[in-house]
Order: C-alpha cells, then sequence, then structure tokens
C-alpha cells in the first residue's frame, strides 16, 4: 500500500519527504486554508517537495465551473490530481476531465455504490472516508472493505485511497484490507514512527556504547 500524506503543510511535507516514505499527497479546501500564500505557489511548492499525484480540491458546485477550475488546477504542474467532492455534478465533471487526460480523485465517498459511480466515470482514485465515521460511532472500514472487494472483482482501473485516517490502526487495517493507498496526516505518520520500547532500547543501546568507550578510556589512561 502507497502512503500519502494528507496535508498542505510545507514543514510537515519536507520532513517526512526526508523520510522517504511519501508516494503522493492530498490536500482539501481545510488543509489549505491553514497554510499563507498563493494557492498556485503552495501546489507548486508541494510538487517540488513529493515526486507523486499531489490531490487539488476544486470549490466550484456546477461541472462546467468544476471543469473549468480542474483544468486551471491542472495547468499548475503534471501531478496535480482534480480533487471533486462525490455527487451528480462531480461524476459528470469527472467524465470530462478523464477525457482529457486528467486525473480525478473523487472524495467525500461513504458508501460502495459511491465509489462504484466514480469509477465508472473515470476517477482515477475514490476516496473512502474512514474516520468521520467513526467520529459518529460508525465503522468506516467496513465500507472499505466492500469496496476493495467490489473493486477486485470488477475491472475498475481505479486505485481506492483510504482518507480521513485518525491514527495508525486505520493505516494497519487499510493495508490488510488492501487498500492501494492510504493518505495520513503528519500527526498520524509521527504517531507510527513512535514506541516507547524503541525509545528505551536505544537509550539503553547508547548507554551501554557510552560505558564501554569511558571503560576503554579508562584503560588506555591507566
Ligand atoms: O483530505 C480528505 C480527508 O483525509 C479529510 O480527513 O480528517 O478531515 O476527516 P478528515
Amino acid at each position: 500500500m502507497k502512503l500519502y500524506a494528507d496535508t498542505a503543510d510545507l514543514n510537515d511535507l519536507e520532513t517526512l519527504a526526508a523520510w522517504g516514505v511519501l508516494s503522493g499527497v492530498t490536500t482539501n479546501p481545510t488543509l489549505l486554508s491553514k497554510v499563507e500564500g498563493e494557492e498556485g505557489e503552495i501546489y507548486r511548492r508541494v510538487c517540488e517537495l513529493v515526486d507523486g499525484p499531489v490531490s487539488a480540491e476544486v470549490v466550484a458546485e456546477a461541472r462546467g465551473e468544476m471543469v473549468s477550475e480542474g483544468r486551471r488546477l491542472a495547468a499548475i504542474h503534471p501531478n496535480i490530481v482534480i480533487k471533486l467532492p462525490m455527487g451528480a455534478e462531480s461524476l459528470a465533471a469527472t467524465n470530462t476531465l478523464a477525457h482529457e487526460g486528467i486525473r480525478v480523485n473523487m472524495t467525500l465517498c461513504f458508501t460502495a455504490p459511491q465509489a462504484m459511480l466514480s469509477a465508472s466515470a473515470g476517477a482515477a482514485f475514490v476516496s473512502p472516508f474512514l474516520g468521520r465515521f467513526d467520529d459518529i460511532g460508525q465503522n468506516g472500514l467496513t465500507t472499505l472493505a466492500e469496496i476493495v472487494e467490489a473493486f477486485a472483482m470488477s475491472d475498475y482501473e481505479t486505485e481506492v485511497l483510504a482518507a480521513s485516517i485518525r491514527h495508525p490502526i486505520h493505516v494497519v487495517e487499510a493495508a490488510r484490507m488492501g487498500a492501494d493507498i492510504a493518505t495520513i496526516p503528519p500527526k498520524v505518520f509521527y504517531q507510527m514512527l513512535q514506541h516507547p520500547l524503541t525509545a528505551s532500547g536505544t537509550a539503553q543501546f547508547t548507554a551501554d556504547h557510552e560505558a564501554r568507550q569511558a571503560k576503554k578510556a579508562t584503560e588506555v589512561s591507566q
């Protein structure tokens, strides 16, 4: 499963890109609202930091304007993918953009039927949300499993991009269910990295090495 970063924060992207773990980036209007600067420049910087698909979401609501905004965003960089919120207008816009060679990521997907419509319309990616189900006491992984299973039995070329990730277990479970991609907030990446036994083991190795060095230094001085 490929790992994407779900953020527009350039500092976090620089940190995570240096780890060598990122295959792409997703953003949305909420994430973009947290970053200072001109929209096009932000997307250009993101594309410079991470060599992979970078999802930029449109805010237009009608198919014609979605297509126009999508063309404008796609012209920023070859790696830009156009993110559309699931709906009839977005399906129609997807059909047009896909025929022009512009990749679409259909977002705010909460059911297998929505995902299947997205794939049939030609979306390159579909983003089933996990965490927003959890937020209302439901299990988003159940829907993700349905989508992955349905796609495996179909000839869709659309990649399943697990989104709205709240913690490392979402990432592991998405991989176990066969999602193609998980898009992960920086906070969760940092959680994935850490474990108290790793920290204590590293500290012990360092302490034992330093003790050995000190013992050798004492022997040399005698
Ligand atoms: O970017 C799409 C998705 O990852 C948003 O997640 O945390 O706002 O539900 P969240």
